[in-house]
């Protein structure tokens, strides 16, 4: 069975209300979501295996715990998990990054992949899957649907902030994965917008509308 963890700290949640601020431009907003996938992914990294490492310290020779290189994979939801990538490759810079594009459509809020590009040896890798919003739960639900159709078990969904909604039809729909949310939001409004959300993230952190 997967867990999900509602992250409770400070830090994220002051940066996350930053984030839902409308007059929060840009720039801002990219290193925002970048600074908040960091924390976030310190969490959810929180159960990497290490194994011990005998090292020379300049006092004396000492057994140490490592990372033991467990094979990683980043695959954010395109457009807007990408804005999530280098906040986690700055805690693990060797994991290789997939891509996964889907949008979803504007009237019946149906996800529809167009691109997905995963990682050789994608079934041995623990995949992290970053997307800053997660509203009907369509998008992750057919994110992990794609990851998996490819042989891939080990899954951590991240996204910073959560519908009541989404997550229930996530955790149905793939209850083995671990996810993680920065903050659990009201709930989704007639447009299945998340309320009071952050409006719509990709367009935020690529300037577009
Ligand atoms: C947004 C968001 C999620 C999805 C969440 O992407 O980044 O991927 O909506 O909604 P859901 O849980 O109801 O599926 P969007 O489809 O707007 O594409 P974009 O990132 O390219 O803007
Ligand atoms: N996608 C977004 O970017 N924002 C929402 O509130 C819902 C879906």
């Amino acid at each position: 069975m997967g867990t999900v963890k509602v992250i409770d700290h400070p830090l994220i949640k002051h940066k996350i209300s930053l984030l839902r601020d409308e007059n929060t431009g840009t720039r801002d907003f990219r290193v925002l979501v970048e600074e908040i996938a960091m924390l976030m992914g310190y969490e959810a990294l929180r159960d990497l295996p290490t194994e011990p490492v005998k090292v020379k310290t300049p006092i004396t020779e000492a057994e140490v715990p490592m990372l033991s290189g467990k094979k990683l994979a980043v695959v954010p939801i395109l457009r807007a998990g990408l804005g999530m990538v280098n906040g986690i490759l700055a805690l693990v810079p060797s994991a290789k990054v997939g891509h996964i594009g889907l949008y979803r459509d504007e009237v019946t809020h149906e996800p529809h992949e167009y691109f997905c590009k995963l990682p050789e040896n994608i079934e041995e890798r623990l995949v992290i899957l970053p997307d800053p919003m997660l509203a009907t739960g369509g998008s992750a639900v057919e994110a992990v649907n794609a990851i998996k159709q490819r042989g891939c078990t080990n899954i951590k969904f991240m996204c910073i902030i959560a519908a009541p909604e989404g997550l229930e039809t996530l955790k149905n729909a793939h209850p083995d994965i671990d996810i993680y949310v920065g903050n659990l939001d009201e709930r989704l409004n007639e447009n299945a917008y998340i309320v009071p959300g952050l409006g719509d993230a990709g367009d935020r952190i690529f300037g577009t509308k």
